[in-house]
């Protein structure tokens, strides 16, 4: 999961190249360098472990006219993290510079077969392969050279490749892993991800797989892997500024979960019609015409937790039966794949590559495809047949929060929309439309709460075990927070369904293992207390999620409040309230909490 930023053009400076790499750092990565060229050949380079910052204190300014930069940090795969292994990864003759993300996979062989050519490898990386190759093949010129050689590669990778004999261009290729091209006034950028250019350039293209981009002065080019020339739509950016408003906040995951509320609205404001209750998505209109008979959900991590929370939804609201698989599990398992099921892929980056390389898979046997993703224009977005944008505006930390509210949202339309062609009660169904309307002033309440859940969080922060139990509907939310906990204040938690402790998991309570139950008013309110006095009467800590003005509430040893809302509708008050309990405890704990350690936000290698 390491990242490129590259840029060739007028403006010559440093900063550029250090910035561009400072915006990928919401994502893990152990070392950072930077390259660059002058059109008379003069080379520059700095290399750091750890941080750009590093990086930043030891680039020297120089005058040097350079004219083309590519930089990059890397999440060490193919050995340690060392200056070494940090890339631009070289060719012997020193003329070909490359970076690269992901894997190849072939490199074993790819360099047995370069060193009985006695080629000479420096690191332990997959990606020296590739500058070696470059020079193995090299015939013509640098553009088609790396056609050629991307017959040999393995996949999958980003590329940005620097030839030293021709500094005036720029190449990058791209297959599985993403690379986009941004055009700005002041030159051509390339980079892992369109956020970072945001700010610096007026439009953006995606590239897709097996297309490679030539960046040169005054213009650029995008071909595919056999030679034809691509004619893009340039994208534009939406209009919105991330780093506004952070310094109100301490961290940005705290500011993130406050927009939960605006992101809700965001995804179902304008996708429903509250006067005439109707759903108006065009697509969601599209989506009914198809016979759908079951529900396959494919995704990772928090998206996966999503899916399954919109499992009950599918099956309670829609009547379709639903199954929910994590990406890297369903990939290698015997699919069954027909057009009577719908094959949901869920992403905030929209670039998982477990999750991209299953929904492949799915299409190339034409299954019905539909993606749920945040990131505009990103991979699985383009290769689904049908998708909705979440609209949760750009995630930029490790932990996920307001981008799981909106796809809780966009999952409970598509559950909806379903239900009324299923023969859903349309009593019913009114009757949650009415109360999505007010939903977005019961999250509001929830994050009112903040004092009293930081209090209460901190208490709990010495408690390095924790369990967390509910059933049903808050059964994956519960899950979901867990994740959340480990992320960011690496305690050990366990999820269960409250009644399943006694098949097991009972036995590792002891005082120090306090447990989390949620327990608003819905019905299984009085079963949950049989729960609590069970944990009550073996001396157990227990913290409640409860709705407000529970007659029980002197019972609990301490609650957190939701406002009263529709039993279906919780999972969003549940897990806004949770992200807030986990945020508190990181930071009590003083955990890089937008930065968490060996994470990265998008997981673009399997
Ligand atoms: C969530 O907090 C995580 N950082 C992680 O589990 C994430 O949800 C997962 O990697 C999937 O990412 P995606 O939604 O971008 O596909």
């Amino acid at each position: 999961m390491c990242w490129i930023f590259g840029y060739i053009g007028w403006e010559n400076t440093q900063n550029k190249l250090i910035n561009g790499l400072k915006n990928l750092e919401y994502r893990w990565y152990d070392s950072a360098w930077i390259f660059e060229i002058s059109k008379d050949k003069n080379t520059y380079l700095a290399k750091a472990v750890w941080k750009v910052s590093n990086l930043a204190n030891k680039v020297q300014e120089n005058q040097n006219n350079y004219f083309a930069w590519i930089g990059h940090t890397r999440w060490a795969t193919h050995g340690g993290v060392n200056e070494n292994n940090c890339h631009p990864h070289f060719s012997s003759n020193e003329r070909f510079f490359v970076v690269h993300n992901w894997i190849i996979e072939n490199y074993i062989d790819l360099k047995n077969n370069l060193e009985k050519k006695w080629y000479n490898f420096y690191s332990e990386t997959d990606s020296e392969v590739i500058a070696k190759l470059i020079e193995d093949n090299f015939e013509k010129d640098l553009l088609t050279t790396i056609k050629k050689i991307t017959e040999l590669l393995q996949w999958a990778y980003a590329l940005a490749v620097i030839d030293k004999e021709n500094p005036k261009t720029l190449i990058g290729a791209k297959v599985g892993s993403p690379l986009v091209v941004g055009i700005a006034k002041d030159g051509f950028y390339i980079s892992s991800d369109p956020n970072t250019l945001r700010t610096i350039c007026e439009n953006f293209i995606p590239l897709q797989d097996n297309e490679l981009v030539v960046l040169a002065e005054n213009n650029y080019e995008i071909y595919s892997f056999d030679d034809k020339k691509q004619e893009k739509k340039l994208l534009e950016f939406e209009n919105y500024d991330t780093n506004k408003w952070k310094w109100e906040y301490k961290h940005y995951m705290l500011k993130e979960i406050f927009e939960i509320p605006s992101v809700f609205e965001n995804a179902i404001a304008w996708r429903i019609n509250f006067q005439t209750k109707e759903i108006t998505s065009n697509t969601l209109s599209e989506l009914v015409k198809y016979d759908i008979k079951k529900i396959e959900i494919i995704a990772s991590g928090t998206s996966y937790n999503a899916g399954l929370t919109a499992s009950y939804w599918f099956e309670d609201l829609s009547n379709i039966p639903t199954s929910v698989y994590v990406s890297t599990e369903y990939k290698y398992k015997k699919k069954f794949i027909d057009d009577k099921t719908l094959y949901i892929f869920i992403s905030q980056s929209g670039e998982t590559a477990d999750t991209l390389e299953c929904l492949k898979i799915v299409n190339a046997r034409w299954g019905l495809t539909f993606g749920i993703v945040n990131v505009v224009a990103s991979s699985i977005a383009q290769l689904t047949k049908m998708w909705l944008y979440t609209h949760s505006w750009q995630e930029v930390w490790v932990a996920s929060t307001k981008a799981f509210i909106g796809q809780l949202a966009v999952l409970l339309l598509i559950s909806l929309k379903l239900g009324l062609k299923n023969g859903m009660d349309y009593g019913r169904y009114e009757n949650i439309i009415n109360h999505l309307a007010k939903l977005k002033q019961s999250l509001q309440e929830s994050l009112n709460e903040s004092v009293n859940i930081k209090i209460i969080s901190e208490k709990y922060a010495k408690y390095e075990n924790m369990f967390f139990l509910w059933r049903n509907y808050l059964f994956p939310i519960a899950g979901e927070w867990s994740l959340k906990l480990k992320e960011i204040t690496y305690h050990h938690s366990e999820v269960y369904s409250a009644w399943e402790l006694k098949h097991g998991p009972l036995s590792l309570i002891d005082k120090k293992f306090p447990s989390i139950l949620i327990n608003p008013q819905t019905f299984l309110y009085e079963k949950n207390i049989s729960t609590l006095k069970e944990i009550q009467a073996r001396n157990w800590k227990v913290i409640w999620v409860l709705t407000k003005w529970d007659k029980n509430e002197n019972l609990y040893d301490d609650s957190i409040f939701i406002s009263n809302q529709k039993w279906v509708l919780t999972p969003f008050l549940v897990a806004t309230v949770l992200d807030l309990f986990a945020y508190y405890m990181a930071d009590f704990l003083w955990r890089e909490i937008d930065k968490p350690r060996n994470l990265a936000k998008s997981v673009t290698v399997e």
